[in-house]
């Protein structure tokens, strides 16, 4: 085991089944939950841990989610905040499954839209919509009023 690993065991412990979504960009592991609508009235154990030193990325957070298999529909919309992010599905304290998020065509449900006027902002039961416009750099258009918003504006608004 690598000094890295090791340091890591230390941190938070291996999970035994569940989801461990690794390499997520350094910070973002707040930004993580709130995508998945995860905000602790769960009763799952969740373990975060962030700014870990990586090989691969210099610095990355950890989100682990135990008990629960997460969807890779739900979890391909972390790729628009963390693309190098990677699911791995844990049973018995194995990994059964090890992918990369991979960015949608269309986002629901968040974030909100930049748009004040959009009626995905007017109190009526409409949830938002998005479709992926540009990948790099991102650009995402709002499907009810057209809005267009960039990697900063989601950040901000989700
Ligand atoms: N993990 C865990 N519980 C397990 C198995 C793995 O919490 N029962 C966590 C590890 O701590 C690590 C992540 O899942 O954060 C991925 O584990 P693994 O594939 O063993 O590590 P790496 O080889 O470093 O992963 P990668 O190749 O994706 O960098
Ligand atoms: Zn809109």
């Amino acid at each position: 085991m690598s000094d890295e690993n090791f340091e890591r065991e230390l941190r938070v412990r291996k999970i035994r089944n569940g989801t461990v979504i690794d390499h997520i960009t350094n910070g973002m592991a707040l930004k993580v939950l709130k995508i998945l609508g995860i905000c602790g009235k769960e009763d799952n154990i969740v373990s975060i841990v962030m700014h870990v030193p990586s090989e691969k990325i210099g610095r990355k957070d950890i989100v682990k989610i135990e008990g629960k298999e997460l969807d890779p529909q739900e979890v391909d919309k972390i790729a628009l905040i963390s693309p190098s992010a990677t699911i791995n599905i844990v049973r018995d304290y194995k990994i059964i499954k090890k992918e990369k998020v991979k960015l949608p065509e269309v986002i629901e449900g968040f974030p909100k839209c930049v748009n004040p006027n959009c009626i995905t902002n007017s109190g009526e039961p409409v949830s938002q919509r998005f479709r992926v416009e540009e990948r790099a750099p991102l650009l995402i258009r709002c499907e009810y009023c057209g809005k267009l918003m960039n990697s900063d504006e989601i950040l901000r608004y989700i």
